[in-house]
């Protein structure tokens, strides 16, 4: 048997970035959107202004130029629901189809790639009001036939679909189901439920996808981070590997194979967090797995054992965003191995090849990187320059572990870092940074809003034209 051996990037390898609808359109109450979770989380702002993000919505042809005059292959972004249906379902909003429309055929137009997340935290608040939202089974539809009017709408033109951006963050974090109150283990409980309804309206819309015959791929956008034992001890070794199941391959089961594992069963079990499945559920998630898989990565953690103590019960957990610790399961640790963002986000590209590696052992699907970048606070300095090095030299490390990863035998078809443009970080704004292109604005200072490109921007040009060669 003959192993191929690749020294460079197909030339049909997609180059990509992405972005997301509330964190670059703005214009949340313009043009008939109705309001997301998001915006009504977002309505007394604190740290930043939302409402007018990076004000893509008005600048789109300026945008889709710079994209093009980058070289970009594909671009990722987001539609916003509310925009399309300002209620979750019912009425459709004609300005906001027409919105994406001319997104879409502006890319078309410059040769780029649509790449559509179809929901990406910005959850319709209308249907948190009307049953509940995704704690309701009635969410399953309302998702399901959103999505298929956007495939009977834009199906002629985008071939890439992702159908929930981070289900295993929003299930996490309750403002993003619109839930209140501060009970945070009903909130998990809670949570787990969620779940399970987005899994069984991934597979009814992949079904719907196929059924429609669009010609295209279509699969979640997931945060999967490698994780490292802390040391060699047996416990540590243990612990990464629960952490792994707990953080992320329970949802990957659960899409690819239909399955809640027993181990995860039981954790769930333990802690009366399982949710109620209807018969057909999981047959249906077998039968209509994805047929690619978006990733997003940025970091990796180590993980040691942390035993259940009488201080620390089962059920006790750290931090509920991320988990940093889960009594009787895993804490994570600093790694001295590895420098970290100004975030605290341990930097580990190596990280990156392993991520690649396990989803291609495990779920073996073809992969787009669907998300991976430095969040850095950035000089604007005279004369429009923004030396970004910093960025630079992340992009650069965790590119050449995609080509090795692809060299182990890994299918990844395309590369978008995050982000095209400055967008609002949902719980830093703008302060942190992740753009090649840098938009002129502050917190609260609106200013221009000008497009300036940085120094990755150069560089990621010269990168996308030598086919990755020019690293
Ligand atoms: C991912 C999200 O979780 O990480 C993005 O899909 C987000 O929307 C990105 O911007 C970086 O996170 P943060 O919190 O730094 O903005």
């Amino acid at each position: 048997m003959e192993y191929k051996s690749y020294s460079s990037f197909d030339p049909n390898f997609l180059w990509g970035a992405g972005t997301s609808s509330f964190q670059v359109e703005g214009a949340v109450q313009e043009d008939g959107k109705g309001l997301s979770v998001i915006d009504v989380m977002q309505k007394n702002p604190d740290i930043t202004d939302f409402s007018v993000a990076s004000d893509h919505y008005n600048r789109v042809e300026e945008d889709v130029a710079l994209m093009a005059e980058l070289g970009l292959k594909v671009y990722r972004f987001s539609i916003a629901w509310t925009r399309i249906f300002p209620d979750g379902n019912g009425e459709v909003n004609e300005k906001g189809v027409a919105f994406y429309d001319h997104l879409i055929n502006e890319l078309i137009k410059h040769n780029i790639e649509p790449l559509v997340t179809i929901y990406h935290f910005d959850y319709p608040q209308s249907l948190v009001e009307q049953y509940g939202g995704w704690l309701s089974r009635k969410s399953i539809e309302d998702y399901r036939s959103y999505a298929e009017f956007l495939f009977k709408t834009y199906g002629d033109r985008v071939k890439y679909w992702l159908t929930i951006n981070e289900q295993d963050h929003v299930v996490r974090i309750p403002t993003r189901l619109g839930l209140t109150g501060d009970d945070h283990y009903e909130q998990l409980r809670l949570g787990y439920q969620a779940n399970h309804n987005m899994c069984v309206a991934t597979a009814l819309t992949i079904k719907t996808f196929q059924e429609l015959g669009i010609e295209g791929k279509i699969g979640p956008a997931i945060s999967y981070s490698m994780v490292h034992p802390a040391s060699s001890s047996p416990d540590d070794v243990l612990a990464s590997k629960d952490a792994m199941l707990i953080k992320h391959n329970y949802l990957m089961d659960l899409h690819c194979y239909g399955k809640y594992s027993h181990m995860f069963w039981r954790y769930l079990e333990e802690r009366n967090f399982t949710p109620s499945i209807e018969d057909g559920d999981l047959d249906l998630m077998k039968q209509y797995p994805p047929t690619m898989l978006g990733v997003n990565y940025y970091f990796s953690e180590a993980i040691s054992a942390f035993p259940a103590t009488k201080e620390y019960p089962i059920g006790y957990q750290k931090k509920a965003l991320l988990p940093e610790a889960e009594a009787g399961v895993f804490e994570v640790v600093n790694n001295e191995n590895l420098a970290a963002t100004d975030w605290g986000w341990e930097i580990d590209p190596v990280g990156l090849r392993l991520t690649l590696r396990e989803l291609h052992e495990r779920y073996n699907l073809p992969i787009i990187i669907t998300e991976n970048g430095m969040g850095a606070y950035d000089k604007l300095e005279e004369e429009d320059v923004v030396r970004d090095d910093y960025r630079i030299s992340y992009l650069r490390e965790h590119i050449k572990q995609v080509l090795l990863a692809i060299n182990d035998g890994v299918n990844v078809f395309g590369y978008c870092p995050w982000s095209f443009m400055d967008i609002v970080s949902g719980r830093n704004g703008m302060a942190k940074r992740y753009g090649l292109v840098y938009v002129n604005r502050e917190d609260f200072d609106l200013k221009d809003m000008r497009r300036i490109k940085k120094e990755s921007f150069k560089w990621y040009q010269k990168v996308i034209a030598s086919n990755g060669e020019d690293l």
